[in-house]
């Protein structure tokens, strides 16, 4: 170990200039206009792969985004750790948001601005950082595979293939990934649960055009007002989620358990303050953490149609329409619900409007075994760096990938992530603090050493 963190603090500026490198490129997976920047990112990744001592570096090519794959097999008899990661970001819009370019990283007050800095360029860099500390210093304690994708922000869709067709290139026996938060700097923790993800679109149909709303107002069905009427329906005066059956596979968790969780700090009055809000809000009977960590929610992600341009313009649509993610908790499935979903909307519409429904990508819910040799291995590893303990928190992201791996390699997922929930991460002026960065180089070594002891 020492040799190894003697080359990570040698090498510490070249880490970061790696990295701004790495996000000065546009690989947005969403928008196809950025597919040569995405393609782009891949060849770096492989490049950055090789520099870092890997072997039998690839770029796999699927329908969407290339996956990139390298290696260090040390000896097979020596456990292997598979890190995974993802080099696309999500879109940088609303543009005009950014107090500095989104591809244009900027380092203001040791944090590092750009979009994908804290998801998950800076967190997947961590470990070519980490690993090449290692490979230069002969420490390296077990077998290492890495697997970093370009379609995470789209749903991981072609990766899923990709999984079942090389079940044996891709043994292991952990998996390590940072793609989350923690609690602070000075309150470390590893997240333990992840959400899973319904995502539908619905179409409203009302008359076949755009009609006066004089004329026709108060005699049609406003495809907007139905709309929006039908999603209010959605929740109850307790916030809870009123299609039927919704509920039906949540397994509550237990007293016990809850308790446990609600040792892990939380500052109700700062996370108000940070979000400028007055009051919280969410299903009654729950805390802030149980209601981001632990319960199904429905949000509506956009929703749209009719005028929306400069000045006032009389119209009755025709259509409207609305995008709403649920977000699942462990034993939901996100096929069911989305189907219960539709069956519900198709239920409540009027006969004044038509209504399609569409899921889109979604995938399920992820839960850590504490007692797991990957967990109590994430937990010494930063318990060495950070001299705390860390809490195991839930968190209310999802990464489908993960229950994914879990099950078709059958081994366990471990989250050390990163980051911070203040990092903006999906939002204007991303960014990820360099003592995170610089934590997460420092710690993956001994998750290495404590996983393989
Ligand atoms: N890294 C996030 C997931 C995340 C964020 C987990 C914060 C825990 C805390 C990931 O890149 C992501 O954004 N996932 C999407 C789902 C995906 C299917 C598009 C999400 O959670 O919205
Ligand atoms: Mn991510
Ligand atoms: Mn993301």
């Amino acid at each position: 170990m020492e040799q190894t963190l003697k080359n990570i603090l040698a090498g510490k500026k070249q880490f970061l200039n790696d990295l701004i490198e790495l996000l000065k490129i546009p690989s947005v997976s969403a928008d196809s206009s950025r597919n040569n920047d995405t393609r782009r990112c891949a060849k770096w990744v492989k490049s950055a792969m090789d520099s870092s001592g890997l072997t039998n570096v690839q770029i796999f090519e699927t329908p969407g985004h290339p996956l990139v794959y390298g290696e260090f097999i040390k000896d097979s008899t020596l456990p292997t750790v598979l890190v995974y990661g993802h080099y696309d970001v999500q879109p940088a819009d609303p543009i005009e948001l950014w107090t500095s370019p989104p591809f244009d990283p900027v380092i203001k007050n040791n944090k590092i601005y750009a979009r994908g800095a804290a998801d998950d360029k800076g967190q997947f860099y961590m470990y070519f950082a980490a690993i090449q500390s290692m490979i230069k210093a002969g420490e390296i304690p077990c077998n290492v595979k890495v697997l970093i994708e370009g379609e995470e922000e789209v749903g991981s869709e072609n990766l899923e293939a990709f999984v079942l067709a090389n079940k044996e290139l891709l043994s292991n026996d952990v998996i390590l990934v940072s793609d989350t938060h923690m609690i602070s700097n000075d309150n470390p923790s590893i997240t333990a649960g992840l959400k899973g993800l319904a995502y539908m679109e619905v179409e409203i149909t009302g008359p076949n055009r755009d009609l006066h709303s004089g004329t026709y107002g108060g005699s049609v069905g406003n495809p907007i007002n139905i709309l929006c009427k039908m999603i209010a329906s959605l929740t109850d005066e307790n916030n809870q989620i009123t299609i039927p059956a919704f509920y039906d596979t949540v397994i509550e968790v237990s007293k016990k358990d809850r308790l446990d969780m609600a040792r892990a700090p939380f500052d109700l009055e700062a996370f108000k303050n940070s979000l400028d809000i007055k009051q919280e809000q969410g299903e009654k009977g729950y805390s802030t953490p149980e209601r981001q960590g632990i319960r199904p929610t429905l949000d509506v992600n956009g929703i749209w149609g009719g005028y929306i341009g400069e000045g006032a313009k009389t119209v009755l649509p025709s259509k409207a329409y609305a995008k709403i993610s649920m977000r699942l908790v462990p034993n939901q499935n996100s096929l069911e619900i989305a189907q219960i979903f539709k069956d519900h909307l198709e239920k409540i519409a009027p006969k004044s409007v038509k209504i399609k429904v569409k899921p889109h990508h979604g995938g399920e819910a992820a839960v850590t075994d504490l007692a797991s040799k990957g967990y109590k291995a994430a937990s010494q590893a930063m318990e060495a760096t950070f001299g705390k303990k860390p809490v195991p928190i839930r968190q209310g992201g999802s990464i489908p990938i993960v229950p994914f791996f879990e099950k078709a390699l059958d081994t366990n997922c471990i989250l050390m992530g990163f980051g911070l929930n203040s990092d903006a991460i999906h939002s204007p002026n991303e960014h990820f603090g360099l003592f995170n960065f610089y934590k997460g180089i420092e710690t993956i070594p001994y998750f290495f050493k404590y996983f393989t002891e």
